[in-house]
């Protein structure tokens, strides 16, 4: 089949609004838009501004309403305990309304923020759906964040309640959430009112109903039995769905905020046209509620276009093998997965030859979708000779909330580029410009950026903080949005995404600031300085290395201090920073003005050419920096280069 990309893309751009006005007929409005763009609202402009609608309604009444009531629409699998349950449209909308009344019930109304902290199971989606439903704004923390970062957010947000879960389950331990909500909530400072606890059987938690502790599954059983309804409150289209905390260049996380309508309607355009599939095709998105991937696309996208949806809690790998994610697709039909390239490095170390791979009918698989970090060939190749489907890499943010470019399989695919993630999306257009700014030719490495507006579905603003938001985003390159990749587009205008320019680094597919972590890391009395860069992992892609200057005189143990320190960041920041690396400096490389030339560090650090930097205060730091990498097992390039 022809691809129908070039002439849809080319509508967008001849008709902007008239292109998103047309999606957005195919889902419910209470009341229709006054006006599909108006530019003069928020930071950039705002969408389907007067318009009235439920995003929880999209979700499940539309679907109950058109007589599919009884088909699947969410399907769990914990390959931990190893339970299965299938929940239908009218299932969901009974557990969802049940979560609905019980928040209702503690006062929640709508505009108020709910923190939910939970592991992959059930309830942590209806919950999603319930302050969807009532207009509550819902964050959700991923639950390899420690109490230090949960506390951030419950101060940042106000959060009225907090959701959460006796416990999660890693491959051999159960985590005990609960003391670690019960901490964040003596570190906050704005405490919520109750913090509502889903009690599993696994590890129990103890509640204080004195400071506002609740049983979540008492609370749902009591309001089923009472058959409670909750009605979808009319939201604005311009109303905040939710809010997403994401690592910024500081330790202050930015709260990403959504829309109720924009985001509707380009998530429900991106399941048709991009991933091609079908209402009633499952499609399983092996990430987690925490981050953005899970939002749009274990939650949201899916449900809106009535997609059953794969709520999975395992791991690609040891859950309990490589064969895990092949079992799930062929037990639950799944037609279309998406992931992370890390799960695939990880299969693919543990099952090279894809012994597993044959011992599951993978029939039904469409395409496999990657993103969050860049797609590395090998595996993508290793990956499609395995599926024998398309394996399409995308590129996108939690910022963008859905891809700025892929193949769009849906349209009809595109020629496939290894290293690239194809064409822009409708919504997105896309350049690459030099550090002041200007447009440059094809093939030139540069900043990517997208030409504001930014279509629906990207993120509207930082949460109360709109100024950070234009500093952050759109002060650099006025009239785009600053990506914060650096990337080359071809002559065929494909875009290739090599770096992040800022000091993010995608670790296991987690987006992660190695400034975060600096910040804990110079929190330890003894250290004097420190530098975190991003190595390359052959599993993880990258992860953190932490290098620590001491303070003068101190006489404690070099190797003690070194724990002290990784222990310090995985209290501070959570398991999930993989922060295991550590390596005590005499002094870090500055240039004369004192910026720590962290660059050419990760260089060395990869085994990649550097270059002797002219501002160096003093050349000799880097023989040190180069003998101790080698002596923790890193490459370094003997010598610079020019
Ligand atoms: N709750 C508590 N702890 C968690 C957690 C959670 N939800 N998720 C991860 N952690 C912990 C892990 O147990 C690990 O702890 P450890 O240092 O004590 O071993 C630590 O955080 C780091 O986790 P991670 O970097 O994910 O490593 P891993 O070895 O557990 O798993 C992969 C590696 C590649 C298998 C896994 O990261 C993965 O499947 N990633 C791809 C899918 C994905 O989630 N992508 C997100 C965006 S699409
Ligand atoms: P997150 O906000 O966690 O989704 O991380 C977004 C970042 O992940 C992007 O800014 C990129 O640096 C990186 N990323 C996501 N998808 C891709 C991709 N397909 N190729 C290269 N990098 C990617």
């Amino acid at each position: 089949m022809e691809s129908r990309y070039q002439a849809v893309y080319q509508h967008w751009q001849n008709d902007p609004e008239g292109f998103w006005a047309e999606a957005a007929t195919e889902l419910i409005w209470f009341k229709p838009p006054d006006r599909i763009f108006d530019p003069d609202l928020g930071v950039y402009g705002r969408w389907f501004v007067g318009g009235e609608t439920n995003t929880c309604y999209n979700c499940l009444d539309r679907h109950i309403a058109a007589g599919r009531g009884s088909e699947r629409a969410l399907i769990f699998d914990s390959a931990l305990t190893g339970e299965k349950k299938i929940f239908s449209y009218d299932a969901m909308l009974e557990e969802v309304q049940a979560i609905a009344a019980v928040l209702k019930n503690l006062g929640v109304a709508k505009g108020d923020r709910v923190v939910i902290y939970m592991p992959m199971v059930p309830e942590a989606i209806f919950s999603m759906l319930a302050c969807a439903r009532i207009g509550a704004v819902h964050s959700v923390v991923f639950g390899g964040f420690a109490a230090h970062e949960l506390a951030t957010r419950l101060d940042d947000l106000q959060a009225k309640v907090a959701i959460s879960a006796s416990c999660g389950l890693e491959p051999g331990r159960v985590i005990a959430y609960k003391p670690l909500l019960d901490r964040a909530v003596d570190l906050a400072g704005s405490k919520p009112d109750h913090c509502l606890i889903l009690q599993r059987e696994q590890l129990p938690a103890e509640l204080w109903p004195d400071r506002g502790d609740l049983d979540l599954g008492q609370a749902i059983r009591a309001e089923k039995m009472a058959g409670t309804q909750i009605a979808c409150e009319p939201l604005a289209a311009t109303d905040p769905l939710y809010i997403l905390c994401t690592s910024g260049t500081t330790g202050r996380p930015k709260g990403v905020v959504r829309d109720n309508g924009g985001h509707m309607v380009a998530l429900h355009w991106s399941m048709r046209n991009i991933y091609g599939v079908k209402p009633g095709e499952a499609f399983w998105a092996a990430s987690d509620i925490g981050w953005v991937v899970g939002h749009s696309y274990i939650v949201y996208g899916p449900l809106l276009s009535g997609n059953p949806t794969v709520v999975f809690e395992g791991k690609p790998v040891g859950t309990p093998d490589a064969g895990a994610f092949w079992r799930v697709i062929a037990e639950h039909d799944v037609k279309v997965l998406f992931t992370a390239p890390t799960a695939f490095r990880a299969i693919r170390r543990d099952d090279p030859d894809g012994d597993l791979v044959g011992l599951h009918d993978l029939s039904g698989l469409k395409a496999l979708f990657l993103a969050g970090e860049r797609a590395d060939s090998e595996t993508l190749k290793w990956a499609e000779r395995m599926l024998k489907v398309p394996v399409v890499d995308h590129w996108w943010q939690t910022e963008t909330g859905w891809a700025i470019a892929a193949n769009p399989i849906g349209l009809g695919a595109l020629p496939f580029k290894y290293g690239s993630p194809t064409l822009p999306m409708p919504g997105h257009s896309v350049e690459v410009v030099d550090d002041a700014g200007h447009s440059q030719p094809a093939g030139t490495l540069g900043n990517l950026v997208i030409r504001l507006p930014l279509p629906p579905g990207c993120l509207v603003s930082f949460w109360n903080a709109d100024e950070r938001f234009r500093a952050a985003c759109l002060a650099e390159f006025p009239g785009y949005y600053k990506t914060a990749d650096a990337g080359i587009i071809d002559e065929d205008g494909y875009v290739f995404v090599m770096a992040r320019t800022d000091d993010i680094i995608n670790c296991a597919g987690h987006r992660l600031s190695t400034g975060a972590m600096e910040e804990v890391c110079a929190m330890h009395p003894d250290v004097a300085e420190c530098a975190v860069i991003g190595v390359s992992d052959p599993l993880k892609g990258q992860i953190p290395c932490g290098f620590l200057v001491l303070k003068n005189r101190v006489a404690r143990d070099p190797p003690t201090i070194a724990v002290e320190v990784v222990d310090l960041v995985r209290l501070q920041i959570g398991p999930v920073a993989a922060f295991k690396t550590v390596m005590i400096v005499k002094r870090l490389p500055k240039t004369r003005s004192g910026k720590i030339l962290r660059g050419t560090m990760q260089k060395m650090a990869d085994g990649l050419p550097w270059k002797m930097p002219a501002t160096l205060e003093d050349p000799a730091v880097l023989d040190e920096i180069a003998e101790i990498l080698e002596r923790n097992g890193y490459m370094h390039a003997p010598a610079p280069t020019g």
